[in-house]
């Protein structure tokens, strides 16, 4: 994987405590993403989460639906290793399986019911690298099957997105978090990340072969999206 993404995601013991710190409403998603999966989804559920990171969300899932099997993937190895610790500490080993890689080391068998991206997206540039995550996300979906994009979005040459990204900062001072955490989530979205519009997802979704496409949340940066593969 790219050394930049290991570097970044290397401390990830830290990055539990900051996650929950620096973005509103990180513990409430895996409920907010169930309340929008569980009704359009089967009894027995198999889950694909994309970019799985410590298994915060899996941990939450897996807890929540006893019947569901999940399949976690990250290229940092770190992560991967606080995410099985959190799945054995459920005892659930035997339903969330952990894969080292991407959505593209995966096997082509089995495919899911349903699929999660979170806070991955933006990471990618939008060179063709985004389109294909959300391709290979798609081709492991059973058709019927729905996926939930979590993550950063907005256009920052506009002044709604200055104005969403000064409220984020701004709700990160609210929280105690130091000038310099400040600061570097300030570069972190400006400069390394990779956001695009709202309209840009929706198009890379649709061209990704998705439908019944909806934008169910937005608050400042952050965006969440359901889709159907047909
Ligand atoms: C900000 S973390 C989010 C982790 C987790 N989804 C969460 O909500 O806490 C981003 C994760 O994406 C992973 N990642 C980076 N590039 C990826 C890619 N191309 N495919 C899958 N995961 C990737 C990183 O290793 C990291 O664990």
């Amino acid at each position: 994987m790219n050394t930049d993404i290991q570097n970044r995601f290397e401390d990830a013991v830290k990055y539990d405590g900051m996650m929950t710190k620096v973005f509103p409403g990180y513990e409430q998603l895996p409920l907010l993403i169930l309340s929008y999966l569980r009704k359009r989804v089967l009894q027995k559920t198999h889950l694909l989460d994309v970019g799985c990171g410590t298994g915060t969300t899996l941990t939450e899932f897996a807890s929540l639906q006893p019947e569901w099997s999940f399949t976690g993937v990250d290229p940092a190895a770190i992560m991967l290793e606080n995410a099985h610790n959190k799945i054995s500490a459920i005892g659930a080993e035997n339903r969330v399986k952990l894969l080292h890689g991407t959505v593209d080391t995966l096997p082509d068998e089995p495919r899911f019911d349903a699929a999660t991206c979170i806070l991955v997206e933006h990471l990618q540039p939008d060179n063709g690298a985004k389109l294909h995550l959300l391709e290979g996300i798609h081709r492991r979906i059973l058709p019927g099957g729905w996926f939930v994009l979590f993550g950063l979005h907005g256009d920052l040459r506009t002044e709604s997105a200055q104005n969403a990204l000064a409220a984020w900062l701004e709700f990160t001072a609210l929280q105690g978090l130091s000038e310099t955490i400040q600061n570097n989530v300030r570069h972190r979205a400006t400069v390394e990340d990779f956001l695009i519009s709202e309209e840009r997802i929706q198009a890379l979704l649709q061209e990704a072969g998705f439908i019944n496409i909806e934008k169910t949340y937005h608050l400042h940066l952050l965006g969440m999206w359901i889709a159907q593969k047909p």
